[in-house]
């Protein structure tokens, strides 16, 4: 045993490397069609494009304030008003940062202590906790039950500790596809108010909605406004993952704090490409957005009903493009070893589920990512389809 001091921080020990990049590196191995990693192969909008490049141009190539241009925080406040039937106000409620997780992690810094609790909801997306530990912060987790990603009031109850400071939801949620209803939300609005504890939800996927479901934010509960920190962005609704602009929206009595820390983190998001996404909001039509949630609707139904035909169990998501299966009927003795055999039988790959729970419960599920084209899920089934149970 040495004492070196050329050690690792004891924070970056508690984060947890997902099984992504890695079932994306065997997939590349033997040629496969890559379902697990997130991403999305829309197109970016011309306009997007266009704005972003007629930025540079137009000499937008410089730091802009650390809350981010006056014209992407006033793009955003109406878009919030139209969509979001949220009143923001682009002064005082909008920190634009570096993509939603550039906001996530701003946010957990300037609000979060040390040992600090967060009750997370299970399936989890990855990055969430990863964020919270890296801010010192302690996960806590609930579960929420297949099919439909039941939660119940007893199990919140019951993590509820004196050093319980936040709740986090993610609607629609990555892994699952859950779309939070209002029945859910006003009993979460309920349980905060109860045991004062601060709301962070994470909406990224709010145009990725499925059904009669509606995308809901919980700040639009008077009530809660003040407790709930908004976190979202345009990676997936423009499909510029690369691009890193997302925001976050708070009450004015958080902004400063929360901007402080983007500034110091990331300083501010990309400026001409803030302006890409201006441009994106102030000239793409409703139907723009109408489109996506029918495009991948559709794809969903033919991914599911696949995964059906082939004996396996795909919980339909309501939003968002992933689908959590339980492919228990897949050998193997974990989510890793279910997803390989599939990968290694079939030449698709999928995400161990157990990179979405904190135990074993994820060894019978893998994760499905379908914001792929047409072309790619016609492959997928048509390889899926050989699979011998
Ligand atoms: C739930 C969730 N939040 C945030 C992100 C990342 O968003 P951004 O690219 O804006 O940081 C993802 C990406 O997969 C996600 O699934």
């Amino acid at each position: 045993m040495t004492n070196s001091k050329l050690t690792i921080s004891r924070r970056s020990e508690l984060l947890v490397q997902s099984e992504i990049r890695n079932m994306s590196i065997e997939c590349d191995a033997m040629g496969g069609i890559n379902l697990s990693q997130g991403v999305c192969d829309m197109d970016v909008p011309e306009i997007v494009k266009k704005g972003a490049h007629d930025a540079i141009e137009a000499g937008y190539n410089f730091y802009t304030r650390y809350d981010g241009l006056p014209e992407i925080r006033e793009a955003i406040a109406r878009k919030c008003e139209s969509f979001n039937h949220l009143k923001v106000d682009p002064e005082k409620n909008v920190i634009v940062s570096g993509g939603a997780t550039g906001a996530f992690y701003s946010a957990c810094l300037a609000l979060l202590n040390d040992g600090d609790e967060v009750i997370i909801f299970e399936p989890y997306y990855g990055y969430h906790i990863n964020t919270l530990a890296a801010a010192g912060a302690v996960p806590v987790f609930v579960r929420m039950h297949p099919p439909d990603w039941t939660f119940s009031l007893q199990a919140l109850e019951a993590v509820i500790t004196p050093h319980t400071k936040a709740i986090m939801i993610n609607t629609p949620a990555n892994p699952c596809g859950k779309v939070f209803s209002q029945a859910e939300l006003d009993l979460l609005a309920d349980f905060c108010i109860r045991h004062d504890l601060f709301i962070f939800t994470d909406e990224i996927y709010e145009y990725f909605v499925y059904d009669k479901h509606k995308h809901i934010s919980p700040a639009t509960d008077p009530r809660i406004q003040d407790r709930t920190i908004t976190i979202s962005g345009y990676s997936k609704a423009y499909s510029i993952t690369g691009w890193r602009i997302g925001y976050c929206l708070c009450d004015a009595k958080w902004k400063e704090t929360i901007g402080f820390i983007n500034d110091l983190v990331y300083v501010c998001a990309p400026s001409p490409l803030q302006m890409g996404v201006v441009s994106g909001i102030n000239h793409l039509s409703e139907e723009y957005y109408q489109q996506i949630s029918h495009r991948f609707g559709a794809i969903r139904d033919q991914l599911c009903s696949t995964l059906t035909d082939i004996g396996l169990t795909p919980f339909v998501p309501q939003g968002a493009y992933y689908i959590l299966a339980d492919v228990s009927k897949i050998a193997g003795k974990d989510g890793k070893d279910r997803a390989m055999n599939l990968l290694r039988q079939t030449g698709v790959a999928t995400v161990p589920g157990n990179a979405f729970y904190h135990d074993a419960m994820g060894d019978n599920f893998v994760r499905f990512c379908f914001g792929k084209d047409e072309k790619v899920i016609d492959q997928a089934c048509a390889k899926l389809s050989k699979i011998k149970l």
